[in-house]
């Protein structure tokens, strides 16, 4: 097996962007803001982007949560997916970064669908109670409240409610049982998470794109509600 090399790996990641994605200048404008604003370039890869699209219509979603919208990046691939009348509820603690997205998501013409939630996960989550069932949710935040976002992707959702957690790779850290980095530690309670409790049925795919070595874990939900 030829070792992957941080340029063979970019330059697979750009034929296969170039080739299946394409480019897009409401996306292009997205990353572009998100760098003027300061924001660290952690929105999702093209190709996942896009990958989160197509999950979206695969699953029929009409109701999609994200938690973690950083500058809407992958809140627009999401709401692109939905049939009219659909909508993503995004959750974004910071303030100044759920502003950036509003205007990314309105510059992408797709504010109908589109709701930003200024607040912490913590808080925002229990206030989505008592609505219709969430069809899926992306989980791409803080990676030290994992589990909280998983068991209330579970609460939120319904038995087929898909779950995509991002983020799952780290550079090969994942593997660490020692790992002392809280954001490490934080993937590794929510895979254990996925793995064992029996309200998910899970499995994860590494990834190597232009942002590197990581990965994303895809679950459904089989049994919703609390843990029993
Ligand atoms: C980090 C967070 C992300 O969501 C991501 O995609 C990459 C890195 C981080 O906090 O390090
Ligand atoms: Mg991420």
């Amino acid at each position: 097996m030829a070792d992957p090399t941080v340029e063979t790996v970019r330059r697979v990641d750009a034929y296969l962007t170039d080739t299946l994605v394409g480019r897009d200048a409401s996306l292009d404008a997205v990353i572009a803001a998100q760098h003027e604003a300061g924001m660290p370039a952690i929105e999702v890869a093209p190709v996942s982007g896009k990958m989160l699209h197509l999950l979206t219509r695969i699953s029929g979603a009409r109701r999609v949560l994200e938690i973690g919208t950083l500058g809407g990046y992958s809140t627009i691939w999401l709401a692109r997916a939905l049939p009219e009348g659909g909508r993503v509820v995004s959750i974004e603690a910071e303030p100044a970064n759920a502003e950036v997205a509003r205007r990314n998501v309105e510059n992408a013409g797709v504010t109908d669908r589109v709701e930003v939630r200024v607040g912490r996960g913590t808080d925002v989550l229990p206030t989505l109670q008592g609505g219709a069932p969430f069809d899926l949710v992306f989980i791409d935040a803080d990676k030290e409240s994992n589990t909280t976002y998983l068991d209330w992707a579970a609460r939120l959702g319904r038995p087929g409610t898909v779950v995509v957690l991002d983020n799952i790779g780290r550079n090969g850290e994942v593997a660490d049982p020692d790992a002392t980095d809280s954001k490490v530690q934080g993937t590794r309670r929510g895979l254990a998470m996925l793995g064992e409790d029996p309200r998910f049925d899970a499995t994860a795919l590494q990834t190597l794109d232009r942002k590197g070595w990581d990965g994303i874990a895809v679950a459904i939900v089989v049994a919703a509600g609390p843990r029993a």
